[in-house]
């Protein structure tokens, strides 16, 4: 495996791949690599011949007061993980190189990013889209992989793609849990034992929205009730939203019709955690009009 750091580098390796008639599949990465990180890798081999995983923690999608400082970094630690995967090449450009001094271009994807994440941390998806179109254009994939945990970065990079005719395959791969329901993050390490414990009502409210819909409970905001009430029993959860979109827009639903978005964003002490379930409800499953 190599660990290329920089983008003229990054760009020559990709050339010649491209040259000689290779696939490549990208998986975006902040690092602090975890199982989730090492699914999509996995996956990535199974349908790319070479993959290459970019390591950036991206100032430009961390708000004022956000944890940019602090988050989790590892580069040793993640080469030999991205290593065990059968990844080919790390990509892990420094900031300045990213960004120098004069940079002026950004992306923005409008409407997708109005409501959740994009609503609760103005700037963000401003943040991802222009890194990643910076990506693709570093290493001009075949296929791209996200992870279903971000489901509205997931739905807000295949717009892009498509608006922009970026002519990349995007690959959304299913959430990767612990043992305990916790979806994996790298903002878990924050966690403290207490707070790690009390997580665990993400998911178990998502259950519970599940077991509802599979009642046949079909109006959003009685889902989103319940879902609040697991969440409040916690008395260390502080919710920063509950919402449920169309999946492929993010605009809020009244009632669950097709493939719908079940979202969270939860803090614990100082850390923000989301989860999500998507749910695909035909208007027969729901008998409660
Ligand atoms: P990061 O949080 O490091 O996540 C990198 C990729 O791993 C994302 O596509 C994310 O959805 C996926 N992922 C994280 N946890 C997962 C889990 N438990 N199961 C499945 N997939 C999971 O998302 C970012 O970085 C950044 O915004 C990035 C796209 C790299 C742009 O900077």
């Amino acid at each position: 495996m190599r660990l290329i750091s920089s983008v003229n580098e990054m760009m020559a390796w990709a050339k010649e791949q491209r040259r000689v008639g290779h696939t490549i599949g990208l998986v975006p990465t902040m690092g602090y690599l975890h199982e989730g990180h090492l699914t999509l890798m996995r996956r990535a081999k199974e349908n790319c011949e070479k993959v290459v995983v970019s390591i950036f923690v991206n100032p430009l999608q961390f708000g004022a007061g956000e944890d940019y400082e602090e988050y989790p970094r590892d580069l040793t630690r993640d080469s030999q993980l991205a290593d065990s995967a059968g990844v080919d090449v790390i990509f892990a450009p420094a900031v300045k190189d990213m960004y120098p001094k004069g940079y002026s271009s950004f992306v923005e994807v409008e409407q997708v990013s109005d409501h959740l994440c994009g609503a609760a941390r103005p700037g963000h998806f401003r943040g991802v889209t222009t890194v990643v179109s910076k990506l693709f254009n570093i290493v001009r994939p075949d296929i791209a992989f996200f992870g279903q945990k971000d489901a509205q970065q997931l739905a807000i990079i295949r717009r892009m793609v498509e608006d922009l005719n970026m002519g990349i395959a995007i690959v959304g791969v299913p959430i990767v849990r612990e043992a305990d329901g916790l979806a994996l993050s790298s903002r878990n390490v924050y966690l403290s034992p207490e707070e790690r414990k009390a997580a665990l009502v993400l998911s178990q409210s998502l259950k519970k929205a599940k077991e509802l819909i599979a009642e046949g409970e079909g109006e959003a905001e009685r889902i989103r009730q319940e879902i609040i009430k697991v969440i409040e029993a916690e008395p260390l959860a502080n919710i920063d939203y509950v919402q449920i979109v169309d999946n492929r827009f993010i605009q809020p639903v009244e009632r669950l019709e097709g493939e719908c978005l079940i979202a969270l964003a939860v803090r614990f002490g100082k850390t923000r955690l989301i989860d999500n379930l998507v749910m695909e409800v035909s208007p027969n499953d729901s008998h409660d009009a």
